[in-house]
């Protein structure tokens, strides 16, 4: 069982490399499947995406808490879509917020929270698994914050009808901060504005947060009711 696990990794990885290398950044003739993308993400190859990769950055995760202080975000509910290590969800934590959840779907990821941030790992409820899987059961319009950074550019393309899903779970504010442009055979840039005005979201706030970087947009947006 464990040597067939091997196996399979090491040929997801090998396909992953020879894609990369025939196909370049730039190709969309490679789309692979949403459940490759899905693979790719529970365990990624090479040093990039390694959860080692998302430790120290915590000017990016202090940005997004000051600009939720800056929308008045309540002390209430919380959810992060795409924690990695958990790094955000300990910046909010150390500015108040302690009703935290995240979705996750890299199991070394979660398992390095509880070494890396402790305090938010025993706090948050980290579901460790896709979203795909773990935001329809959801309840409606409970979180009062909603958020993901550098996420939904890997949301394949037959996994959209997630965003209305984190429309349906958000009580306040729906943050979202992404690359809208950034190609390459496993990335999935998009438009994010008409996407959640098309959800019938209104876009409150759009900015560049140097932290984070020039190449993302922060977005957020509420239900026309809390505008
Ligand atoms: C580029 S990393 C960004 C991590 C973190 N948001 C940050 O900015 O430090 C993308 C994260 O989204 C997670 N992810 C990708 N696809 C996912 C999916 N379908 N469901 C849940 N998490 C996913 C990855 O495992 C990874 O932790």
């Amino acid at each position: 069982m464990v040597k067939a696990n091997k196996l399979r990794n090491a040929l997801r990885k090998a396909r992953y490399a020879v894609l990369s290398r025939v196909y370049g950044r730039e190709s969309e003739k490679a789309r692979p499947s949403q459940h490759s993308i899905q693979d790719y993400w529970r365990d990624p190859p090479g040093k990039n995406n390694q959860p080692g990769a998302y430790i120290d950055l915590t000017e990016k995760s202090e940005a997004l808490v000051r600009l939720a202080e800056e929308l008045s975000v309540p002390k209430g509910p919380v959810l992060e879509i795409g924690s990695n290590v958990g790094r955000s969800l300990q910046s909010f934590l150390d500015h108040g917020w302690s009703d935290l959840s995240s979705i996750e779907i890299n199991p070394q990821a979660v398992a390095k929270m509880a070494e890396l941030f402790p305090e938010a790992a025993d706090i948050a409820k980290v579901h460790n698994m896709a979203v795909e899987d773990a935001i329809v059961s959801m309840p409606d319009r409970h979180f009062d914050l909603v958020f993901s950074k550098a996420v939904l550019l890997h949301i394949h393309p037959d996994s959209e009808w997630v965003f209305e899903h984190m429309v349906r779970v958000t009580k306040g504010t729906l943050l979202v901060v992404e690359n809208e442009d950034q190609q390459s055979y496993k990335l999935f840039p998009r438009k994010y504005r008409p996407i959640f005005e098309g959800l019938g979201m209104v876009q409150v706030d759009e900015r560049i947060l140097p932290e984070v970087g020039q190449t993302y947009i922060a977005r957020s947006f509420r239900h026309p009711e809390a505008v």
